[in-house]
């Protein structure tokens, strides 16, 4: 994810803002919490999200050597929207987070992070984080017997001009049960407002992508499980929903979904990177590309394409107008049709999660979950919650693949349109 700071700078005066508990687990899930927060459109998370990509690209020819084969299309510079220009249209759009317990060090300290596959790194707030991590949880090597100093700094930055910096650790860090010895992970001496309490719930994030991206150059958390044989099978799954939503480490809950997964291979291990093969809006196919790529992310909360294929796609919804800055609002009723096929395989987005919540300024309605930006410029997709809310969905490592499957009915989420819904820990045996 990497919402950072483009969430989160207004709260709506109808959330109680409560993070809720989502669990995570390994062969054993973990709960997982989900918040909602919300954020203004001024500084647009889509930047962030793009700035994201910009970055793990990079990170990707330093590690790799090789040009990403999207490298060329993020290569643009990205513009923040002039200000004044369509105002402040999405004040009250609502984001969602989900957020899980870890624990790092020795002893053991939990800590929350938010768990994103559209990054590689793990990051805490550190001891010398000062006011900027307050009420988040600090990680202090000095406390872990357990902590080893890489002597190397590290520096994240995002499209709205928000950072986290620090320095980089090796530590013992476990989750779900499953404990990754000399895992390297930051310690923040600086989170900007995007992370900072009460606009980020969690007190860190987990980055799940491939090693590739790793702006540290290492070895995320679920990889150094793997590589050291404390899981065995090498996949993680989500269920993200309003309700009941799990990360599931070393495996696939089946309790969680029903019938068969339809697998998409991995094209290039940096991002969760898969071919689409089809969006359709009432039935009818927008995406002009057969196979276009898209980078599956938990951490986005919408998905992201092209200005040109979400205008063709909003055009079937009646009542949508196009904010200018890669937002559009739709009527807070509408129920369009919006599907995604994968595998040959078609799943369709719930208009509860399809429609985000309501907006301010010239125009009333909904915030649409579908998003333009014009640095990705029609050659990939960003897949975030939006579409993640409505399938199953396992990251195999081993195979470099993703697998969607159905919901199992008694794990469909709630439908919520224009308000939230606090969801309450569901313990598992
Ligand atoms: C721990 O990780 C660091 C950084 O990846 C590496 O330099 C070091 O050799 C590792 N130590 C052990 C004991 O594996
Ligand atoms: C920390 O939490 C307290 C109590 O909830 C709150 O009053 C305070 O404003 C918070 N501080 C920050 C920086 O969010
Ligand atoms: C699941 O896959 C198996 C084996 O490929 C097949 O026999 C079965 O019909 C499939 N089930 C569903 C519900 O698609
Ligand atoms: C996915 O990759 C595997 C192994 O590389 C290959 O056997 C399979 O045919 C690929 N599937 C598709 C749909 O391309
Ligand atoms: C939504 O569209 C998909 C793809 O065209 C279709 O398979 C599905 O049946 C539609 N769902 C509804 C409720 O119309």
């Amino acid at each position: 994810m990497i919402f950072t700071s483009a969430f989160i700078a207004a709260s709506l005066p109808f959330i109680a803002a409560l993070p809720t508990p989502l669990k995570v687990s390994r062969g054993l899930p973990i709960p997982l919490s989900k918040r909602d927060a919300a954020r203004r459109a001024d500084d647009g998370s889509l930047l962030t999200v793009c700035s994201k990509v910009h970055r793990g690209i990079a990170a990707y020819e330093v590690n790799t050597g090789a040009t990403h084969s999207l490298a060329s299309l993020v290569s643009t510079p990205l513009v923040k929207r002039q200000a004044g220009s369509g105002g402040d249209i999405l004040t009250d759009d609502q984001q969602v987070l989900w957020f899980g317990t870890i624990q790092v060090g020795t002893p053991p300290v939990q800590y929350t992070v938010d768990f994103d596959t559209g990054s590689s790194d793990l990051f805490l707030p550190g001891p010398t984080c000062g006011t900027t991590c307050s009420n988040h949880t600090v990680y202090n090597p000095a406390s872990s017997s357990t902590s080893s100093d890489l002597g190397k700094t590290f520096s994240l930055a995002y499209g709205d001009g928000s950072t986290v910096s620090g320095k980089q650790f090796t530590d013992v860090v476990a989750i779900s049960g499953s404990t990754a010895t000399n895992q390297t992970l930051g310690s923040a001496n600086q989170y900007s407002s995007g992370f900072q309490s009460p606009n980020f719930p969690a007190d860190g994030l987990m980055g799940m992508g491939f090693p590739s991206i790793s702006v540290y150059g290492a070895n995320p958390v679920f990889q150094t499980l793997v590589a050291s044989g404390v899981i065995t099978e090498p996949v993680f799954s989500f269920k993200l929903a309003t309700e009941g939503s799990e990360l599931f480490i070393g495996g696939t809950d089946a309790n969680l979904f029903t019938g068969n997964f339809t697998f998409v291979n991995v094209t290039q291990q940096g991002y969760w990177q898969v071919e689409m093969d089809a969006l359709t809006v009432n039935g009818q196919n927008v995406i002009p590309i057969a196979q276009t790529s898209s980078i599956i992310d938990t951490g986005t909360t919408l998905i992201v394409g092209d200005t040109q294929t979400v205008a063709t796609a909003y055009r079937s919804i009646q009542g949508a107008t196009d904010n200018g800055d890669g937002t559009y609002t739709v009527p807070c009723n509408a129920t369009p049709n919006l599907s995604l096929t994968f595998g040959g395989r078609s799943f369709s987005v719930d208009p509860a999660t399809f429609i985000l919540g309501s907006s301010s300024g010239a125009t009333t309605g909904c915030i649409g979950g579908l998003s333009y930006n014009d640095a990705i410029a029609g050659q990939f997709w960003i897949i975030g919650d939006v579409f993640l809310q409505n399938v199953y969905t396992q990251f195999d490592v081993g195979k470099g693949q993703v697998g969607f499957a159905a919901l199992s009915s008694s794990s469909i989420h709630e439908g919520v349109t224009c308000k939230i819904e606090v969801v309450d820990e569901v313990p598992r045996d």
